[in-house]
């Protein structure tokens, strides 16, 4: 445990830890001092000065900023003293008259911490001329726009995308008034090593990275956030969906969510708002001389239950996408098993058992070595491969890469070894004290004599290859499905579009389909009857990410008004077919 520590902020004693900074005492203390530059789990630069302290040590006085000063026993502080807070309105001044700070038109104006800064220190003029600098703004970027007219240069962005995502894509150029955030030389955003992480957008105080897809769509006093679980892969990771009478604006990463501490990637933060080019299933659909038409509920449902009903029980299958909660998972398992269908898989196909040491995502913070067996982290598990980035550009560990595949993590990597040259990955490890094998579902024979040769030395790490592949595996839906036996299938695709093709083509061929979806696409041609669900942000319950951790999923909008629930729908054909 930490030494306690006593100091004196503002007249009163205080207690802290030994390798605190200033700043962190106020605020375990509950005392106030202003930030623009701090953010929580970033360092602290001490670039924009407001967290000034007056400083009492060894008979001396000084003015210091607090974010990067350390506390030390018997330390006297003042951090709001009249000459303080006149030198922060100063500060502020200089801020507002160095950039383009027009706040009625712009995008962050009520959410603003300059803003918020400005008036909190009753700043309605300022003291020295406006510049009026000419800056230009960057719209080449495909989610965001850097407008550096808006930016104080808090250097939080060029933070969160070097210490969070490990990318290092933002820094600054320039000097002086001419300083300002660039992309790697001083790119164009959209063609830059940018990686769409978006924490740079999501830690910017003020409205110098806009959010294309949400901006002027609502202040934070107009928005509703609800915490879930990103759905786009086995992470799992916390995000906050925000949204407006409604209608879905935004997904942040939640900063205190386990497991990965606020960090999203392209496909769980833009992606599934931009993206989406599929035709939503409003109304169950029922295929009438080849053509889907729109039909009642009763009428879907009491057909699906007669022809699953009737059928020989070994001509049934059912699939499931393992995209679904563990609770829709467990009453898919229920309502088939209960009429004797054995045939049952997921559409990602058969699900492997995790391995039996595995560590979890926060340990691969401590791993000195990287070993990726089969996955493409540039792809695939993206955040994780914001922690090996982390690991290895940050506090210099080794990546080693067994494919055969050139991956997009190859360029990072110390060596990239084919599968026939495991041993060499193996040799590599005698200098590491903290190896972390992370394999994919590509990993083949490789992968064992890591095992056999690494037990006790590494940690295992799998990535689960769908979203909710270990609810599958929990529920007994892991086992492989045969496509060539299953005449008349139920289908539970949600809003998971990603079937093979050989699958589709064998469906094609069955006697009955029935897919209960949120789109119509890839099934058009497949399915008998369409039954519509809930997407991702419109459902609730629990899934188990890629380290077994189970998280909750919670509804940010209304489905539409025709659009049932996956567990209602499977409910009604469990009453309707007794099992
Ligand atoms: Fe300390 Fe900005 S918060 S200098």
């Amino acid at each position: 445990m930490a030494e306690e520590i006593t100091l004196t902020i503002d007249g009163k004693e205080v207690k802290g830890e030994r390798g605190d900074t200033i700043l962190q005492v106020c605020q375990k203390n509950g005392i106030d001092v202003p930030t623009l530059c701090h953010f929580e789990g970033l360092s602290d630069i001490g670039s924009c000065r407001l967290c000034i302290a007056e400083i009492e040590e060894r008979g001396r006085t000084r003015i210091d900023t607090s974010c990067t000063t350390p506390a030390v026993e018997g330390m006297v502080v003042q951090v709001s003293t009249k000459q303080l807070n006149e030198m922060r309105r100063a500060i502020l001044e200089l801020l507002f008259s160095e950039g383009n700070h027009y706040c009625m038109y712009c995008v962050a104006s009520g959410d603003c911490e300059l803003q918020d800064m400005a008036y909190r220190f009753g700043i309605d003029y300022i003291r020295w001329p406006l510049l009026y600098p000419e800056r230009h703004i960057d719209a080449s970027h495909k989610y965001v726009v850097m407008d550096p007219n808006r930016c104080i240069l808090c250097r939080r962005c060029v933070r969160a995308c070097a210490e969070l995502v490990g990318n290092h894509t933002l820094g600054v150029g320039g000097r002086d008034s001419e300083a300002e955030i660039i992309a790697d030389l001083k790119l164009p955003w959209g063609e830059s090593s940018c990686v769409n992480a978006g924490a740079c957008l999501q830690v910017c105080p003020t409205g110098a990275i806009l959010d294309r897809r949400s901006a002027y769509k609502g202040k934070k006093d107009q928005v509703e956030r609800v915490k879930s679980t990103c759905l786009f892969c086995s992470v799992g990771c916390g995000t906050e969906l925000v949204s407006r009478d409604n209608y879905l604006i935004r997904v942040e990463g939640d900063w205190e969510a386990e497991p990965n501490k606020g960090i999203l990637c392209a496909a769980g933060r833009f992606e599934p708002l931009y993206d989406e080019e599929r035709t939503r299933v409003l109304r169950p659909l029922v295929k009438r001389d080849g053509r889907l038409e729109e039909t009642t509920w009763d009428e879907a449902l009491d057909l699906v239950a007669e022809k699953l009903g009737d059928s020989d029980k070994n001509a049934l299958g059912a699939l499931t996408s393992a995209r679904a909660t563990n609770e829709t998972l467990e009453l898919f398992a229920k309502l088939f098993r209960g009429i004797g269908v054995e045939n049952i898989g997921c559409l990602e196909g058969p699900i492997a058992e995790p391995p039996e040491k595995e560590i979890n995502l926060a340990e691969l913070d401590e791993a000195d070595m990287f070993i990726v067996v089969g996955e493409d982290l540039a792809e695939d598990h993206q955040v994780v491969g914001f922690f090996v980035k982390r690991g290895v550009n940050n506090r210099g560990a080794r990546l080693v890469i067994v494919d055969d595949k050139e991956t997009g993590f190859v360029p990072l990597a110390y060596r990239w070894l084919k599968p026939d040259e495991v041993e060499e990955a193996v040799r590599l490890c005698d200098a590491a004290a903290r190896p972390a094998v992370i394999y994919g579902a590509r990993a083949g024979e490789e992968l064992a004599v890591l095992r056999k040769e690494l037990a006790g030395k590494a940690g295992f790490f799998w990535m689960a290859p769908a979203t909710n592949s270990r609810g599958a595996l929990a529920a007994g839906l892991s086992g492989a499905f045969n496509a060539e036996a299953a005449q008349n299938v139920y289908v539970l695709a949600c809003d998971d579009g990603k079937v093979g093709d050989e699958l589709l083509a064998r469906l094609k061929k069955a006697n009955f389909v029935a897919v209960q979806s949120s789109y119509v696409e890839p099934w058009a041609e497949v399915a008998d009857v369409v039954l519509p669900t809930v997407i991702w942000a419109e459902k609730e319950g629990t899934i188990t990410n890629l380290e077994g951790r189970t998280l909750k999923v919670a509804k940010a909008v209304e489905p539409p008004a025709a659009v049932k629930g996956e567990a209602e729908v499977l409910k009604a054909l469990i009453g309707r077919l007794g099992s």
